[in-house]
């Protein structure tokens, strides 16, 4: 009995240490992820918070693997679990999740809130949002969580070596410049001299983004903004796309990608690396077959044309299966749809990822 009993307790013993091992292990090469922006990369924060810009009601997450709705803009997942899921990583918690706590909060947080933009005055119509400089500061209080539970020196090494995505810009344009028509910004500027504004204000937190100790960023652009199902409804004419937004997104995109090199070369370094999600978005939307969906013009979830009028709620038309449609509702793309834009972020060429994709990335940074 005793030797069968400390036999047993070794047993235990060992298998402890090696599940302790296996958390170093995990802990030292898992890669903490961070994600900051808007509805696109919102994985619920807002449902904490007094907002109109909300996904907490059915039937979004229809697709979702516990099929119920989590905030996410989505019928499934969205752009930043997809990443995870290619690092192999759970998806970071929303900040505000109260289950954001000890060993989970190691990999990473989500900062996003549904309806910001890059500007303090986009999306105030939502009220009660997260803007830019608050998942900021948020940003600078989870690292100090982090500090306390694995000190500061670990803290600082697992905000240099983490991923980071960063996805606004959109809602500038839609909820703010093109909001309402003449907006107090479309008043003050005309388009050429927001985009610039714009820009410059992003470069700023992009800086800060840095001086928190970001070191590897994924910016995306804006996609094809005047051809999503709201702008077909709404502004486009004879199913064509929205003259004027695209012509925002046209200026923008390519600013953005010459700021973000602008500021690489000041760092010395390619922190910031351009996601071309502009050109992603277009390849389906001017060929929905070719990756295998029906349309890409109707949203799943919606009413009226191109069931882009108003949001998607219970009572909205709802299509049977949502993996042949680009756009899940009037302005988000399907789970299917941020599969496609996720592979071109981990294996795009320098057309869609300057100055290097996802996946050089990851064999990058896990040699040095
Ligand atoms: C936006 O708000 C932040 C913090 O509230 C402030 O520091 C920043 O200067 C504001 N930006 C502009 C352009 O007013
Ligand atoms: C992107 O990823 C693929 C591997 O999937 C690689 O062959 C290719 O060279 C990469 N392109 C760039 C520009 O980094």
């Amino acid at each position: 009995m005793a030797t069968s009993s400390s036999a047993c307790s070794s047993y235990w013993v060992v298998l402890g240490v090696a599940v302790v091992l296996a958390a170093i292990v995990h802990r030292a090469d898992a890669r903490a992820f961070f994600v900051f922006g808007d509805s696109l990369v919102d994985s619920g924060n807002n449902n904490y918070l007094a907002t109109t810009a909300r996904a907490d009601s059915p039937p979004y997450g229809i697709d979702y693997p516990t099929r119920r709705p989590t905030g996410r803009f989505s019928n499934g997942l969205n752009i930043p679990d997809i990443i995870s899921e290619q690092m192999g990583s759970e998806s970071p918690l929303p900040f505000l999740s109260p289950e954001l706590r000890g060993q989970r909060l190691l990999v990473g947080a989500n900062f996003a809130s549904a309806g910001i933009g890059i500007l303090n005055d986009t999306g105030v119509q939502f009220i009660n949002i997260i803007r830019m400089y608050r998942q900021l500061e948020y940003f600078q209080q989870y690292q100090q969580r982090v500090g306390a539970l694995i000190g500061a020196e670990q803290a600082k090494r697992l905000v240099n070596q983490a991923l980071v995505l960063i996805t606004v810009g959109g809602n500038d344009f839609v909820n703010n410049y093109y909001l309402v028509p003449s907006s107090a910004r479309s008043r003050q500027y005309n388009l050429p001299d927001y985009v610039k504004y714009l820009i410059s204000e992003y470069r700023k937190l992009l800086m800060k983004l840095y001086n928190l100790g970001a070191r590897r960023v994924l910016v995306t652009g804006t996609g094809p903004l005047g051809c999503v199902p709201a702008e077909l409804a709404t502004r486009g004419t004879n199913g064509g796309c929205s003259a004027e937004l695209q012509r925002a997104a046209a200026l923008y995109n390519p600013q953005l990608e010459s700021m973000i090199k602008d500021v690489n070369t000041k760092i010395g370094s390619n922190v910031f690396i351009a996601a071309n999600t502009h050109e992603m978005h277009t390849n389906f939307v001017n060929n929905p077959q070719a990756y295998g969906f029906t349309t890409s013009k109707i949203a799943c979830c919606g009413q009226g044309p191109y069931n882009g009028i108003g949001l998607c709620t219970v009572v909205s038309n709802l299509c049977p299966n949502r993996d042949v449609y680009a756009f899940w509702d009037p302005f988000h793309p399907s789970e299917k749809a941020n599969r496609v834009i996720v592979q071109q972020i981990m294996t795009g060429s320098t057309q869609y990822m300057n100055p290097m994709n996802l996946s050089t990335i990851m064999a990058l940074d896990s040699r040095s």
